[in-house]
C-alpha cells in the first residue's frame, strides 16, 4: 500500500548541515526517485529546493513538506505522503521518536543517521514488535555510525567459513572535523549518560541458544600490524555490529567482536583521551553543559574544502579457525561527505530495492535490512571494502 503513495522519501531535516548535503545527494544520484523535501521552516526549504534545481533544473519541482517535531498531527501527514521518511533531525533522543512513532502509524518505512545509543535503544523497546507486525523497516545508525563498522563486519565474515568461531577486530582511523549538529547530539548524549532510564540501556535482541555473540576484551594494547595503538571505542558501533551478528547466520557459531580507536602514538592517545574526559566530565552539570552547547551553533559544519581533505579507514582483523583475514573499509569525509551519501544510498535501497531486500522488519541494523544490496551500492558510490590480507596457517 506505501509504494502507491504519492513519494517513495521524505528527507526530513532538509535545511540542516546534513540533511542539505543528503538533498544534493540525491538531486545528483536519486534517478527516478519521486522524493520531497521536510522541514519545519517553509522558507529554508525553499532556499534549498533552489540550491537543488542549480543541480538538476527538474528539483524545481520537488514538493515541499512542512512538519515539526512537537506537532504530532503534521508529522503524521508527512508520514502519510511517502513509502519513507529518512531524518536528519537530530539529537535524536530530544527530537526523534515522534517522527518514529508518526512512521509506524502511518506504516511508513524509516531511516536516520544517529549514533545515540540511547535512542536506538528505545527504538527497539516502544517500536519493534509494531514494526514487525506490520512489515516495517525502522534502520537507526545509516550514517559513519554505524554503516562503515557494520558492513566491513558482515563484507569480512563473508570471506570466512560459518561453521567455525570468529574473533574480529576493527581498527577505526578517522580524520576530520564535526558539525554543529554532531556536537549538540554528542554533549546531550554525554549529559544524559547517568540519567538515561536503566531499560534504555538494555539490548534488545539476544543470541540464538545454538549460537553465542559478544564482545571482545575491552584494553589498550599495541598492534604491531598497523603500527599503531589501539583504545577500546564505545560508540554504538560495535553494539550495531552484535546486533547484526545476532540475527545474521553467517557470522558463525560463536563470533566475537572488539572495536578499538586507531591511534598512532601514545601520547596522542592520553592527549584525546584526557580531552574526551573534560568534556564529558562539563557535560554532567547544567551550567557547564550549557557552556559546551553554546561552543558550536546549530546548521554550522566543516566546509567543502576541510571535508575534501577528511577521511577515514576500518581496518579489520579476523580469525576464523585456521585462517586470518584483513580487510579495510576506506571512504573519504567521514561525518559528512560520506554520511549523507551513506544514508541517501540507504533511502534508495529501501525504496528502490525493495525486491532485493530480506523479508526482515522491525528495528533493524543496516547490515540486517539491507546486507549486501547496500553494499554493492556504496562500492558503486565509491566507498572502499576491499580484502588486504588472506592467510591460512598449518596446523
Ligand atoms: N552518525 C553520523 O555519522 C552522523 C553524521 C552527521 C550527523 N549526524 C547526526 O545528525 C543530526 C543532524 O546533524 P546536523 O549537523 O545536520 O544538524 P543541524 O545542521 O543542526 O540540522 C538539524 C536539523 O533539524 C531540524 N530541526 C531542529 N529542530 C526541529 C524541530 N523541532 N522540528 C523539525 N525540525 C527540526 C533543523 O531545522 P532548521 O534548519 O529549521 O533549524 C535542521 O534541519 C545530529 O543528531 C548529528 O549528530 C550523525
Amino acid at each position: 500500500m506505501a509504494s502507491q503513495r504519492e513519494l517513495d522519501l521524505v528527507l526530513f531535516g532538509a535545511t540542516g548541515f546534513t540533511g542539505q548535503l543528503t538533498a544534493d545527494y540525491l538531486a545528483r544520484h536519486g534517478g527516478a526517485l519521486r522524493w520531497g523535501l521536510g522541514g519545519r521552516n517553509l522558507d529554508k526549504l525553499e532556499q534549498v529546493r533552489q540550491g537543488l534545481a542549480l543541480i538538476d533544473p527538474a528539483c524545481a519541482e520537488l514538493p515541499l513538506i512542512q512538519a515539526q517535531v512537537g506537532d504530532a498531527a503534521s508529522l503524521r501527514a508527512m508520514a502519510e505522503r511517502t513509502q519513507m521518511v529518512a531524518s536528519t533531525v537530530g539529537p535524536y533522543v530530544r527530537y526523534g521518536e515522534p517522527l518514529v512513532e508518526a512512521c509506524v502509524e502511518a506504516g511508513t518505512d524509516y531511516a536516520d543517521i544517529t549514533g545515540e545509543p540511547e535512542f536506538v535503544s528505545n527504538l527497539y523497546r516502544r517500536f519493534d514488535d509494531e514494526a514487525r507486525r506490520r512489515r516495517l523497516r525502522l534502520v537507526s545508525c545509516c550514517g559513519f555510525d554505524s554503516i562503515p563498522h557494520d558492513l566491513g563486519a558482515l563484507f569480512t565474515v563473508r570471506h570466512l567459513p560459518s561453521d567455525v568461531p570468529i574473533r574480529l577486530r576493527g581498527f577505526v582511523l578517522g580524520q576530520g572535523t564535526f558539525s554543529g549538529g554532531t556536537w549538540q547530539s554528542a554533549v546531550e548524549a554525554m549529559g544524559r549518560f547517568f540519567k538515561a532510564p536503566k531499560q534504555g540501556r538494555k539490548k534488545r535482541t539476544s543470541s540464538p541458544p545454538e549460537r553465542r555473540v559478544g564482545a571482545l576484551e575491552q584494553r589498550v594494547f599495541y598492534e604491531p600490524r598497523l603500527k599503531s595503538w589501539a583504545c577500546p571505542l564505545p560508540t554504538i558501533d560495535p553494539v550495531i555490529v552484535l546486533r547484526s551478528a545476532r540475527q545474521l547466520d553467517v557470522y558463525g557459531p560463536d563470533f566475537r567482536y572488539g572495536h578499538y580507536l586507531r591511534v598512532k602514538s601514545l601520547p596522542r592517545l592520553l592527549m584525546g583521551g584526557a580531552a574526551v574526559t573534560s568534556i564529558f566530565a562539563l557535560a554532567q552539570l547544567g551550567p557547564t553543559r550549557k557552556w559546551l552547547l553554546g561552543r558550536r551553533q546549530s546548521g554550522e559544519g566543516p566546509s567543502a574544502e576541510v571535508r575534501a581533505k577528511s577521511s577515514f579507514s576500518v581496518t579489520f582483523h579476523a580469525s576464523a579457525g585456521e585462517r586470518q583475514l584483513r580487510t579495510v573499509v576506506r571512504g573519504g569525509d567521514p561525518g559528512y561527505g560520506e554520511t549523507s551519501k551513506m544514508l541517501a544510498e540507504s533511502a534508495l535501497s529501501m525504496t528502490l530495492d525493495g525486491q532485493r531486500l530480506p523479508a526482515v522488519y522491525g528495528v533493524l541494523t543496516p547490515a540486517v535490512a539491507m546486507g549486501d544490496v547496500l553494499l554493492q551500492r556504496l562500492q558503486a558510490a565509491g566507498m572502499v571494502f576491499e580484502v588486504l590480507t588472506e592467510e591460512t596457517s598449518q596446523a
